[in-house]
């Protein structure tokens, strides 16, 4: 049977993973907004698309969960984007309300699926699934890693001139601007970037990676990326619809690993059919498990102030 992913949220990052998922042609995609008509018309657009694109996925938009039940995968991108000025934490009540709403709502009808959150600010926002959905650790999964990885990966194949292929990076951490790129770990054809490159250009292609969300949103202006945070969260969804057993950096439920307890926060992880199938504990120097903690420290205090709102 083919697999179902329901996308919540068809704006910009929404409607261009359902776009992906379905020219992929991974599996059915279900597109659920608020907004009327917005996800009909999308996934409409999308379906007269598809005999060009040569794929059968069937696209279905709606205002409500019924045609969601029983989906394998939830990717959740409904909420408000930043503006220029606005860090991604001056979303955080607004987006709280509406993830709450969202995840109730998914859960009821889809008790088995793997969650992706992608509404910022992302730490926080999984939070929000992990405990309303009551759903175990393994199937609430924040999308972060993947694309502040992808960012470092471009501007590595940009310095270098390379093909992006082969290049592998990367960043853990919170998604914000405590977030840690990782250069010993960032490597092309398997060669650590740190031997193929001044440490000038590293230190200035990690703070691009940094401020990489902030640097559309000051081109965009009415918006924040979507092409590249869409494709993260489909080789998330993915790396789980085909049990790929991918390694990727994503926001997960820290129990003690890294040091970190009871917090989502960004790490390389497997993902497979079950979800997050295994956490990977690479070994971190002084200064990068610093950084990791600070970051970490940053994610806290958003919950902590999260839960006095
Ligand atoms: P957008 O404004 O284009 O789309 C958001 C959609 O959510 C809108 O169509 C809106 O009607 C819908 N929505 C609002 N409340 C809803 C509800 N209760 N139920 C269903 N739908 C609802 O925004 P965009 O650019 O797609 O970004 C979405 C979110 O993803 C933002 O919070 C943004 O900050 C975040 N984001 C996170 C990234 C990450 O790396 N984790 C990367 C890019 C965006
Ligand atoms: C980004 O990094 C806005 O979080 C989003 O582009």
């Amino acid at each position: 049977m083919q697999k179902k992913v329901t996308v919540v949220g068809a704006g910009n990052v929404g409607a261009t993973a359902a776009q992906r998922l379905a020219e992929k042609a991974l599996c059915d995609v279900v597109l659920v907004d608020i907004a009327e008509g917005l996800p009909q018309g999308k996934a409409l657009d999308l379906a007269e698309a598809a005999p060009i694109e040569k794929h059968d996925s069937r696209l279905v938009g709606t205002n409500d969960y019924e045609a969601t039940a029983n989906s394998d995968i939830v990717i959740i991108t409904a909420g408000i984007p930043r503006k220029p000025g606005m860090s991604r934490d001056d979303l955080i009540k607004t987006n709280a309300g509406i993830m709450k709403n969202v995840v109730e709502n998914v859960a009821k009808k889809s008790p088995e699926a793997v969650l992706i959150i992608v509404s910022n600010p992302l730490d926080a926002m999984c939070h929000v699934a992990y405990e309303v959905s009551g759903f175990p650790k393994n199937r609430v999964i924040g999308m972060a890693g993947v694309l502040d990885s992808a960012r470092f990966r471009c501007f590595i194949a940009e310095e270098l001139d390379v093909s992006v292929e082969n290049t592998h990076a990367f960043v853990l951490g919170g998604h914000g601007d405590t977030m840690v790129p990782l250069p010993r770990y960032s490597t092309v054809a398997g060669v650590p970037i740190t031997e193929m490159m001044e440490k000038d250009r590293i230190d200035a292609i990690v703070e691009r990676t940094r401020n990489g969300g902030a640097e559309i949103v000051a081109l965009l202006k009415t918006g924040s990326a979507f092409y590249a945070p869409a494709s993260a969260s489909v080789e998330m969804a993915e790396s789980i619809l085909k049990d790929r057993k991918k390694i990727l950096p994503c926001a997960v439920y820290l129990e003690g690993e890294y040091g970190i307890n009871g917090l989502f926060i960004g790490v390389p992880v497997k993902l497979g059919k079950n979800g997050i199938e295994k956490i990977i504990e690479i070994t971190l120097q002084e200064d990068e498990k610093e950084a990791l903690l600070k970051s970490a420290d940053a994610v806290r205090k958003l919950v902590d102030d999260m839960a006095k709102m």
